[in-house]
């Protein structure tokens, strides 16, 4: 059965109509202020719900207490995680959340491919791959790395999938090949949509506004507030996203991000990048202090996808305390950050402390 793009858009809560609703929104965008007049927040709510969403998913993942964790660490807060790793597309993950609004613009933009890069084991490029096949849009995926003879984990799915791969030896070479790729696609007459390393921009990333919503409805429901949120952390894009929520919902959570490889100064200029273009298309004050975004890069150790002790420590107790699988590249270090907190005494025991388990877990497949 031939699946037909429109009914992808008809059923998203917040895309919730059609095409027609993309022109409207195209036109409102023009006729946005020049100049940087914040808005109430009504105001700014209304633009959240216009931009352009697909439903791809079955969103609104659990959130659960983490009793037994908390007991295993002595006088620690209240412990509570967002199940993301409960998303579908095997694991969607952070990455899935972002395809919503990605693929939307892809959509809206009449794109016929989808071009993105990553790692030879990305969860983003092997996101990327299935939500646009699910789609009916092809897929060029640049990947640095080598190329494994037996193909395992996210990169068996890019070719099961059969997309098309194109290797290249470093992650300094990606940029400049996607283009090439683009490039290349445009003259054979492919309309192009390029999506940045880990979906991280200002599209990408209101995948993040929107599943901040999702947990304050949800923190509603189990009569609490949340303190700070810990997260695992790299293109920027999911920290972009919740920063963005708390200032869109007025909110005052801590977010904390817990570096998976860059240093902090990075991070938190890849995720200024995208915040700011989200706070101006919400009509919110653009203007966010470096000092505002708060990324932990004490717990990655040696590098992108070398485990430490304390990830390996983090590993044991999830699964042993909360029958919980972390993967050893992104939410085994944010768990390793976590559990520093709580033994230093970051929060208090009255706290109420959620770990956003951010998926990955394909990992455990290698
Ligand atoms: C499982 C997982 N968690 C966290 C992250 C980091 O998210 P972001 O790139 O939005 O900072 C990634 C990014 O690749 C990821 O795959």
């Amino acid at each position: 059965m031939e699946i037909k793009r429109r009914d992808f858009l008809s059923v998203g809560f917040a895309l919730s109509a059609s095409l027609a609703l993309v022109e409207k929104t195209a036109a409102f965008n023009q006729r946005s202020p020049k100049k940087e007049t914040p808005m109430n927040t009504r105001d700014s709510l209304a633009r959240f719900k216009k931009i352009p969403r697909l439903s791809l998913v079955n969103l609104s993942t659990p959130i659960e207490r983490c009793d037994r964790l908390r007991k295993a660490l002595s006088a620690a807060p209240r412990l509570f995680i967002k199940r993301d790793d409960c998303l579908g597309y095997l694991v969607g993950g952070n990455k899935l959340r972002k395809m919503e609004y990605v693929m939307a613009e892809a959509l809206r933009r009449k794109a016929t491919v989808v071009v993105t890069s990553g790692g030879i084991q990305s969860n983003h490029a092997r996101v990327t791959a299935m939500a646009a096949r699910r789609l009916g849009l092809d897929c060029h995926l640049v990947l640095n790395g080598e190329i494994p003879r037996e193909p395992r984990a996210n990169f068996r799915i890019d070719s099961l999938l059969g997309v098309t791969i194109h290797a290249v030896a470093t992650r300094a070479e990606r940029i400049s090949k996607m283009d090439e790729v683009a490039r290349e696609l445009e003259k054979r007459g492919e309309r192009v949509y390029v999506v940045p390393l880990g979906a991280s921009d200002e599209i990408g990333s209101f995948g993040f506004v929107a599943a901040f919503e999702e947990m304050l409805a949800q923190q509603k429901r189990l009569g609490v507030s949340f303190d700070a949120i810990v997260f695992s952390t790299s293109s920027g894009g999911t920290q972009a996203g919740l920063e963005t929520g708390k200032r869109l919902f007025r909110r005052s959570v801590k977010i904390i991000g817990v570096s998976a490889d860059d240093p902090s100064e990075s991070i938190r200029g890849y995720a200024l990048k995208a915040m700011k273009p989200m706070l101006k298309k919400l009509g919110l004050p653009t203007t966010v202090d470096e000092s505002e975004l708060e990324v932990d890069d004490k717990h990655f150790g040696e590098g992108y996808r070398i485990p430490t002790e304390q990830s390996k420590e983090a590993t044991e107790l999830f699964r042993q305390t909360e029958g919980i699988l972390l993967d050893p590249v992104y939410t085994a270090k944010a768990a390793a950050g976590l559990i520093d907190y709580c033994r230093r005494k970051k929060f208090r025991p009255t706290d109420n402390i959620l770990f956003w388990h951010t998926g990955g877990l394909l990992a455990l497949f290698e």
